[in-house]
């Protein structure tokens, strides 16, 4: 029990819930040392000498005295390295092959038969399209540009191979790798710290830090072993595709300062079991979240109301409350698209059930809303308490659908509404039943779903708040245990949710967002910060989650606007509402202790403020839709680096406070207490502060004003942007192009609700005679209105 075991124990001694939580964890704990194999002697391995080597279609196998690697370039570009036999399925990350997902491809790609494994001066080499592979006669493979670059060196990796008589016991492996002196890593899922990972070690387990986060707590609920890289001879991502726990350790590179010592960046992945394996994309940051997002599933579209306002709050206790807040914001005039509700409208903390007595008629509810162009959205948990007579329950434990012990009884836990059980949706038959579960809630009148506690939590006194790792799971019914299904848990329960309301509701695009996930939970949703801690830490943080996790190809997040717990003051839940006006999910939401998210009730001060932010959402809906559908074909994430563009500019890497959205804005939200004007550093090109039409030429640092009443938002010269006019008809809004120059800018408009595939239009802006002229690509006039902004230069 470290110290802060100690501290939940005693926090949690003395009520009945923490009597539950502390027997939870001796029962985790005793199943475990029952049920799991122990890690006895263990003998080393490494691949020693190459033996042979036989050419496949992709690549080939090159064989060692104790291993084999398996390299397979795939058509698109993306290549496979897998130590000792292992393929590349089974595999959760992969987007499953068929037609449920709304044409978001999926299966395996085929190898590119033009790659092929062939001799080399030190071994054999792969050369492709898009890299060049070397594996060397001791099993390191270097990873070059076409143009001879070095993108990354995987050393030799080490096993650890269970000995004597523990044979049971998974190997354990190490696989270390060099980067170029001058690499910077984002990604690694949802990290708090980010998003540019500084040096450190980081946990692969998705985990629910209890309570609320702040910058320093790592892990949290979505981890992934997902690593992109950016360097100046390229960007690559890596992801070892493997779901154990384990850990990964960056380390900075430095460069000699021209005297030819540079010493690499350096990565070390370390896993508890499971495979040996990894994929590389590389190209510019668009070709590889392209590439990525090709191979894990394309990013959901969601409809075009989650674009809009969301508010939440966990305890609004009633129906008639529900009410007052919604007509709270038509009284002022404010736009509100989502209401969500949490676990207090259920009956005893049970998932799929209401109060009744506080929600008398949730579907007349959920009638009057949407006549007032509001949606609900409904929490959704997926523990389902351990009560015969309970529906859900009984036809659970009928059906063997609950995750069992090693002896074939139901594991139990704790979790909101007491004693529960988990269904294991790695079991494909769960996952049907679990879908068609939603039924219930399509039936009160819901429209979208957040899934919550999925990492799975149990709340224990001590130990992790989990299920045993010996829990057993189906895992596609090849069997395995909790070890490894435990961060794919998520995951499997949002394709549970996404097929089963395909299903239920095939003519309309499923909307949900989960707050656990891994590798490829893009193509059933999104997922939101969690829990963050109210604070200008938290601001932060909630950014740089954003931001990591749209470059592991999961573009559609946001965090708790305000932050989860206590009270923000009026300037931090301002400043918090000016950035949350620019990220994809634009939610407030607290905790049942928190205090109040709504825009009114900081004074009239923030009350005007927010208005305007909430304008500016507003008007900028036809761009987010449009970024929605460039997601969705090309995993490109809504909210990207600063250095997309300019991956090359360094002092760009570095910068965590700024954000591109888009190819068109430049947003630099005001996360310091008492600030009034900020520096912001702007990638090559002409920008104009939008909010004063001046321009500024980068690379440069500049300062700009940030009064409370906005937050500097830049637009990049060229650009034709997508708004909506004050009537809400769609407007271009062209900033002018450097003069002599041309600029241009899409627009996707579609089907806000259905599957009908979108429009998208291309418009050119260029000076003629002194002016700025605005056309359809191709000649002819926009059939939209025009304004033209911005002077060149
Ligand atoms: C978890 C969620 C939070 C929710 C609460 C009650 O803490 O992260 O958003 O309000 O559970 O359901």
């Amino acid at each position: 029990m470290d110290a802060r075991d100690l501290l939940r124990s005693v926090r949690m001694a003395g009520s009945a819930s923490g009597l539950r939580a502390t027997r939870a964890a001796w029962r985790t704990r005793r199943l475990d040392a029952r049920d799991l194999p122990r890690r006895g002697q263990e003998r080393a391995r490494v691949p020693g000498p190459a033996v042979d080597a036989e050419a496949m279609p992709g690549g080939g196998v090159v064989r060692f005295a104790r291993s084999r690697l398996q390299i397979r370039v795939a058509v698109g570009g993306a290549l496979f390295c897998g130590w000792d036999g292992a393929g590349p399925e089974p595999s959760y990350a992969l987007a499953p092959a068929g037609a449920l997902h709304g044409g978001a491809g999926g299966g395996l790609p085929e190898p590119d038969s033009r790659a092929v494994l062939e001799p080399d001066k030190d071994g054999w080499r792969v050369v492709s399209e898009r890299m060049t592979v070397a594996v060397s006669t001791h099993g390191a493979v270097e990873i070059r540009t076409p143009g001879g670059l070095l993108l990354r060196r995987e050393l030799p990796p080490r096993w650890w191979d269970a000995a004597g008589p523990d044979e049971a016991a998974p190997s354990r492996w190490v696989q270390r790798s060099q980067t170029p002196a001058d690499a910077r890593v984002y990604g690694l899922g949802g990290r708090a710290g980010g998003p540019r990972l500084a040096a450190g070690t980081y946990r692969l387990w998705n985990t629910d830090p209890g309570g609320a986060f702040g910058p320093g707590d790592d892990p949290l609920y979505v981890t992934m072993p997902v690593q992109f890289v950016v360097a100046d001879a390229g960007c690559h991502l890596v992801f070892h595709d493997n779901s154990w726990d384990g850990q990964v350790t960056l380390r900075d590179g430095e460069e000699g300062a021209g005297s030819g010592h540079d010493r690499p960046g350096g990565c070390e992945v370390r896993m508890d079991g499971g495979p040996l394996r990894y994929w590389v994309v590389a190209g510019t940051p668009a070709r590889v979240l392209s590439g990525w997002t090709a191979l894990t599933g394309r990013p959901a579209l969601p409809p075009r109301w989650a674009l809009g306002h969301h508010h939440s709050k966990w305890g609004f206790g009633s129906q008639q409350e529900v009410r007052r807040v919604v007509a709270g914001y038509r009284e002022r005039d404010l736009p509100l698209s989502v209401v969500h509700l949490d676990i207090d409208h259920y009956d005893g903390h049970r998932v799929f059930t209401v109060d009744r007595r506080a929600f008398p008629d949730l579907p007349g509810l959920a009638r009057e809303l949407d006549g007032q162009g509001v949606r609900l959205v409904s929490i959704v948990d997926p523990a389902v308490k351990a009560e015969p007579g309970l529906a859900e329950y009984d036809a659970g434990l009928a059906a063997g659908a609950f995750v069992q012990d090693a002896r074939g009884r139901e594991v139990e836990g704790v979790v909101w509404p007491g004693r529960a059980v988990f269904p294991d949706f790695t079991d494909p038959k769960v996952r049907r039943w679990w879908g068609g579960l939603y039924a219930e809630r399509l039936g009160q009148g819901f429209s979208g779903f957040w899934q919550d506690m999925n990492e799975p939590v149990s709340f224990a006194a001590f130990g992790d708040p989990s299920l045993p790792r010996s829990a057993r799971h189906s895992l596609e019914g090849r069997g395995g245990d909790h070890r490894e299904a435990h961060n794919v848990y998520a995951l499997a329960m949002a394709r549970a949710a996404y097929e089963g309301l395909r299903e239920l509701r095939p003519e309309q695009r499923p909307f949900l967002f989960s707050r656990s996930g891994w590798a490829g939970m893009q193509r059933y949703g999104g997922t939101w910060s969690g829990d963050v801690a109210t604070g200008w830490e938290g601001l932060r943080a909630s950014l740089a989650l954003v931001l990591g996790l749209g470059m592991c190809g999961v573009p559609y997040s946001g965090p708790d606007v305000g932050g989860f717990t206590g009270a923000p003051s009026p300037e931090l839940y301002l400043r918090w509402f000016q950035l949350g006006a620019y990220l994809p999910l634009f939610r407030t939401h607290s905790a049942i202790d928190g205090g109040r998210r709504e825009p009114w009730a900081f004074g009239p001060q923030v009350l005007e403020h927010a208005r305007a932010a909430l304008a500016g959402r507003t008007r900028l809906m036809p761009y987010l839709e449009t970024l929605a559908h460039i997601a969705r074909g090309t995993g490109a994430p809504y909210v990207r680096p600063v250095w997309w563009n300019s991956p090359g500019d360094r002092a760009l890497r570095e910068c965590g406070d700024a954000f591109l959205l888009g190819d068109a804005l430049l947003v630099a939200p005001v996360m310091e207490p008492g600030s009034r004007r900020r520096a912001v550093r702007l990638p090559r090109g002409l920008w104009y502060d939008t909010a004063t039409g001046r321009a500024h030429r980068g690379p440069a640092q500049v300062l700009l004003d940030a009064p409370l009443d906005r937050i500097p938002v830049l637009a990049r010269a060229g650009t034709v942007l997508p708004v909506a006019g004050a009537d809400g008809a769609i407007e271009l809004e062209a900033w002018a192009p450097r003069t002599g120059r041309s600029g241009s800018g899409v627009v996707f408009t579609g089907d806000p609700e259905g599957w009908a595939p979108p429009r998208m239009e291309r418009f050119v802006c260029r000076w003629d005679d002194g002016r700025v002229v605005v056309e359809q690509d191709g000649g002819g006039d926009p059939p939209y209105r025009v304004r033209v902004r911005g002077a060149g230069a």
